[in-house]
């Protein structure tokens, strides 16, 4: 800006735009997939009390190992998963935005490749530019499944060292088959990559369904990443986690990671949060109950709704989505537009939320789906 000097900023980096969905002030925020419940009275307070505890250490430098929240996020993670984890396989960070990008880091890096699998997390190819790594992406079936010969042909030829895929999927809702996710472990393995498992909304998915912990004592190559942002309401404290099945994994974590990245004051709200995990899976079984309704109503209004494990729906498809968006935001309502074209996505909501959500829609889109907003399928 001044004196005509020109910001040596990195050539990639030029022209970039930063990340980030709108944060507007609206009755219904529906567009970030948060849990959309305060957190209760009680385990706020223990938040608090727990705080001012931490505070009057915070001359000091926090636990950069913070083993004791390790510690419970391994008995944590084995009791919701139902498989063994041991501390030395569980590292923590400021949300698991940052346990990915650590993971790039030791992962990936120049001459290095990473594919994954879309229409999926917007995110990934940011941790890779950032990395220095090679990024590549292969396309999802109909149903948005994974093409399992097609990625198995991928990571065959092109040897990547990282494969991500993430299940249940953002924005489809997708839950992998634990047999696909067995079968890509193997074909990574034999290609020498790591099979990165973003599970960051492992804890809505239906009863049956196994969360990917269950295979790493079997893939030595595997890590499954989860977050406390969205079943246990915590998006605003920042605390994600990864499980390996190699403790080696979370030493050189250990070995990238920046110096007491992760702060007292983080440290004390998750392991409080961790305490009061039951309080809060009632909260998750509400909102897996509200999803499901959802997902039926939109059926019935005659939408597509793509089969979901996870906090959001993804419906559609609309010949304009832009201007169904725009309808519900008149109506105060903000839901995501994301996915493929003619797809929108809705976070679940408070009931209260869900039903603001279900009379904005039936306005935008008429009651007999005439007009702008109607279903593609009703063109012709
Ligand atoms: C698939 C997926 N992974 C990771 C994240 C990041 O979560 P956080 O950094 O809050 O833990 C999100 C957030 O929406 C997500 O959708």
């Amino acid at each position: 800006m001044s004196g005509g000097f020109v910001l040596p900023i990195r050539d990639d980096l030029v022209g970039q735009e930063s990340y980030g969905a709108p944060q507007l002030d609206v009755a219904a925020r529906l567009n970030v997939n948060e849990n959309p419940f305060d957190l209760p009275d009680d385990l706020a307070e223990a938040m608090g009390r727990a705080v001012a505890e931490a505070a009057i250490s915070l001359n000091r430098y926090p636990d950069r190992d913070a083993t004791d929240l390790r510690l419970a996020l391994a008995e944590y993670v084995a009791r919701e998963a139902g498989a063994p984890v041991d501390v030395s396989q569980v590292w923590a960070a400021n949300g698991s935005n940052e346990v990915m990008h650590q993971l790039f880091l030791a992962f990936g890096g120049p001459g290095r490749l990473a594919i994954t699998f879309d229409p999926t997390y917007s995110m990934y190819p940011e941790y890779a530019r950032d990395t220095f790594t090679e990024f590549a992406t292969y396309s999802r079936t109909e149903d948005f499944a994974v093409d399992i010969p097609v990625a198995l042909a991928a990571i065959a030829e092109r040897r990547p060292s990282i494969v991500v895929v993430t299940s249940p999927n953002n924005p489809t809702g997708t839950a992998l088959p634990i047999q696909d996710l067995t079968t890509l472990a193997e074909g990574a393995r034999l290609a020498g990559a790591m099979l990165i498992v973003d599970e960051a909304y492992a804890e809505f998915r239906h009863d049956g369904v196994p969360s990917a912990v269950s295979l790493l004592a079997d893939h030595p190559n595997m890590v499954v990443t989860r977050t406390m942002s969205k079943a246990f309401a915590l998006a605003g404290a920042r605390l994600g986690y990864c499980v390996a099945a190699d403790p080696a994994v979370v030493s050189t974590l250990m070995v990238v990671r920046l110096p007491y990245h992760l702060s007292a004051v983080t440290q004390a709200v998750a392991r409080t949060a961790l305490a009061h995990a039951d309080v809060l899976q009632a909260q998750v079984a509400l909102l897996r109950r509200e999803r499901d309704s959802l997902a039926a109503w939109l059926v019935e209004e005659g939408l597509r709704v793509s089969p979901s494990d996870a906090n959001f729906l993804l419906f559609g498809t609309f010949p304009d989505r832009d201007e169904v968006w725009r309808g519900l935001l008149a109506r105060d309502v903000l839901v995501r537009q994301t996915g493929p074209e003619g797809w929108l996505r809705v976070s679940i909501g408070t009931p209260e939320e869900n039903d603001r959500f279900r009379s904005a829609l039936r306005d935008v889109l008429g009651a007999d789906h005439e007009g702008q907003g109607r279903r593609e399928d009703d063109r012709s």
